[in-house]
């Protein structure tokens, strides 16, 4: 195998990468890829680094997944086990790709990858679902259905790779889109898809016999005269060595089939054209040995391989020397948090210092002596937003005027914040105060503006801090300077907290956050420094009031109304929700609790159908075993 054409190293910081994370992922998927893919390893050294490393994560990470579904070692097990792995993959790559981050090196570069390219992930969904079939062995009856398979599974992977390809040549459509404009090239898609496969079939043969499968349709094995026993038993018949020469002749035909969209990049022409002529290499060698097969994979020829590489890639690299690289890949922000001393002035870093050193307080236990439920990490929500409404009818239901509420209002947010911090939730938001709220009488609008800073200090305060970082979401337009003044302050002087996050969503409104967002993209569009086509979910995302808030998992209203009044649309669109009769002012921490509880019960399922169902009766939800109030 060859080696790199210029050090990995380099090809990472040409990429723009520079974050010791990403290095370590993309690094493994490069390996996974040079180990597994010969010839993916030798035509990704043919195209531009940026090219390069996203075709290694793509590669890589589909390898690492695949070794998890293996029964070889080191891996191995039973199929449960297989399966309860892969799964345990799946969903860390779902929830880690909400987040747009993960703690994992190889999910981390292909996130990167993913939201880098802004490639649309339910393609590697299906490709899972290969995986997950995989475990159990496939058979395929017919040639229609093997098709079938492959127009369903691999067929997306392989055209998602190609889209890379034709943004590299400028070409702003995906590739299904081409599929759907240009007649017959859907058809001629699959049929290189199938090529791919079929030669794969051939080359991996001896592994898929050691796991008892026969990749390919009992109607080709019929047809030919061929025994699976035979097969198993690792025994060759001419009719088996004649079937092999003739499936690869049947693949060579597919392949010289191979679409080439009409305006290329040279250098994209060259890499694709390597491709194909190390295909045809692969099935010269397997029809050159078929009884081999049986055995082993066969090599490429290493001189004939040579004779191809060499040229093409100095060829290569003189197109892509004359025709610069066109494509502008959507950067990401780092993912480790900047230090956050970084661009402070002289006098704000010594105060910064001394509030670093000030020592940080627990919370404060609830006066009942409650403790929090324990429950599984994985049952935890990372994010819980809270509706806190109804302060105003506990108060008049009291005789007592609506100010009194949102005093009353103000203590349930601390003692809710405590608790938080004892159960170990990482972010809360809660809404103080919508743009729609404005409506409200101005002697109720004047207690707003008093009590909601007046909370905000008590939440941050000094003397006794709480690991708690606050953060505001809302828009300034019509609050009070001093308001802002102590959401801007209690946001400065908290950001080196990290135990807990809390959001105070104050003058926010759902929409006006979203029309923001799109203000502010439209405007850098417009300046030319957003390309309109790099715009993802994920991107978008990034104009939001505060873009790294994660996506809600459990959204609380109380108070009796069952409604979201404009509430975070963006981030909880897949939130669980729980309604609460009781009134903000009559809730504390345990509400919270048994709240998170609730949650713990629920099955979220974003879409798919859940895999590993787990009976009630397994999950120990609470230690503590009755609700927490
Ligand atoms: C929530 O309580 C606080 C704010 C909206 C500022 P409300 O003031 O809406 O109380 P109700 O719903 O009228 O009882
Ligand atoms: C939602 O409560 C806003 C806050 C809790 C800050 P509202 O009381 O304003 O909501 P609606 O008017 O009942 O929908
Ligand atoms: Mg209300």
């Amino acid at each position: 195998m060859s080696s790199p054409a210029v050090p990995p190293a380099r090809a990472y910081r040409r990429s723009g990468l520079h974050d010791p994370m990403l290095h370590r992922g993309y690094e493994a998927c490069r390996r996974a890829t040079h180990v597994t893919g010969e010839i993916e390893y030798a035509v990704s050294l043919l195209l531009p680094p940026p090219l390069r490393i996203a075709t290694w994560a793509l590669y890589g990470a589909v390898r690492a997944v695949d070794d998890l579904a293996d029964v070889a070692e080191p891996c191995g097990g039973t199929n449960a086990e297989r399966s309860e792995r892969l799964e345990a993959w799946i969903s860390a790559f779902d929830a880690d790709l909400r987040d747009g981050r993960s703690t994992d090196p190889v999910r981390h570069a292909l996130i990167h990858t993913i939201l880098t390219w802004n490639l649309p992930p339910e393609f590697l969904h299906t490709l899972f679902e290969e995986l997950r079939q995989d475990v159990h062995g496939r058979q395929f009856a017919t040639w229609q259905e093997w098709r079938h398979y492959n127009s369903l599974i691999n067929t997306p992977l392989v055209l998602r790779a190609g889209s890379l390809l034709t943004r590299a040549a400028g070409l702003t459509a995906e590739p299904e889109a081409i599929a759907a404009g240009v007649p017959d090239a859907a058809l001629a898609w699959q049929t290189a898809v199938d090529a791919i496969y079929l030669t794969d079939a051939l080359v991996d043969l001896s592994d898929d016999l050691d796991r008892g499968h026969v990749p390919l349709p009992q109607e080709a094995l019929d047809e030919a005269g061929v025994h699976r026993a035979d097969l198993l038993a690792r025994r060759s018949t001419p009719a088996f060595e004649e079937l092999v020469r003739h499936l690869a002749g049947r693949a060579r035909t597919w392949l010289d089939r191979i679409p080439l969209p009409p305006v290329l990049h040279p250098a994209v022409g060259i890499a694709l054209g390597a491709y194909t002529d190390l295909y045809r290499l692969r099935l010269k060698a397997a029809a050159d040995g078929p009884a081999a097969l049986l055995h082993h994979r066969p090599a490429l020829p290493r001189s004939a391989r040579l004779r191809l590489l060499l040229p093409a890639r100095a060829k290569a690299a003189l197109a892509w020397g004359l025709f610069p690289f066109p494509i502008q890949p959507c950067p990401l922000p780092p993912s480790a948090p900047a230090d956050p001393t970084e661009g402070l002035g002289w006098a704000e870093e010594v105060r910064s210092l001394a509030a670093q050193r000030r020592p940080i307080v627990p919370p404060t236990p609830h006066p009942s002596g409650a403790r929090p439920p324990r429950l599984p990490a994985a049952a935890m929500p990372r994010h819980v937003a809270i509706v806190m409404d109804g302060n105003g009818r506990w108060a008049t239901a009291r005789g007592l005027p609506r100010t009194d509420g949102h005093r009353a209002g103000a203590k349930t947010l601390l003692d809710v914040v405590h608790g938080a911090l004892e159960i170990g939730l990482k972010h809360l938001t809660v809404y103080a105060f919508s743009t729609e709220n404005w409506k409200r009488p101005a002697d109720e609008l004047h207690a707003l503006m008093y009590e909601i800073p007046q909370g905000l200090r008590r939440l941050t305060d000094d003397a006794e801090p709480l690991d708690v970082r606050v953060r505001w979401a809302g828009t300034p337009s019509r609050l009070p300077a001093d308001v802002i003044e102590t959401l801007t302050e209690a946001e400065r002087s908290t950001r080196d907290r990290t135990a807990l996050t809390v959001t105070m969503c104050v003058n926010y409104g759902g929409r006006t956050e979203i029309t923001e967002a799109a203000a502010k993209l439209a405007q850098e569009a417009v300046a030319g420094r957003v390309d309109p086509r790099s715009v993802s979910e994920h991107a978008f995302a990034r104009y939001l009031h505060v873009p790294e808030l994660p996506d809600v998992d459990l959204l609380l209203r109380t108070g009796g109304d069952q409604r979201t009044s404009n509430f975070l649309p963006w981030q909880a669109t897949y939130a669980e929700l729980l309604f609460l009769d009781a009134p903000w002012p009559e809730v504390d921490r345990r509400d919270l609790w048994h709240a998170i509880e609730q949650y713990a019960r629920r099955t979220r399922r974003y879409g798919s159908v859940p895999r590993t169902p787990v009976p009630a009766q397994q999950v120990p939800l609470s230690e503590q075993g009755a609700p927490a109030k």
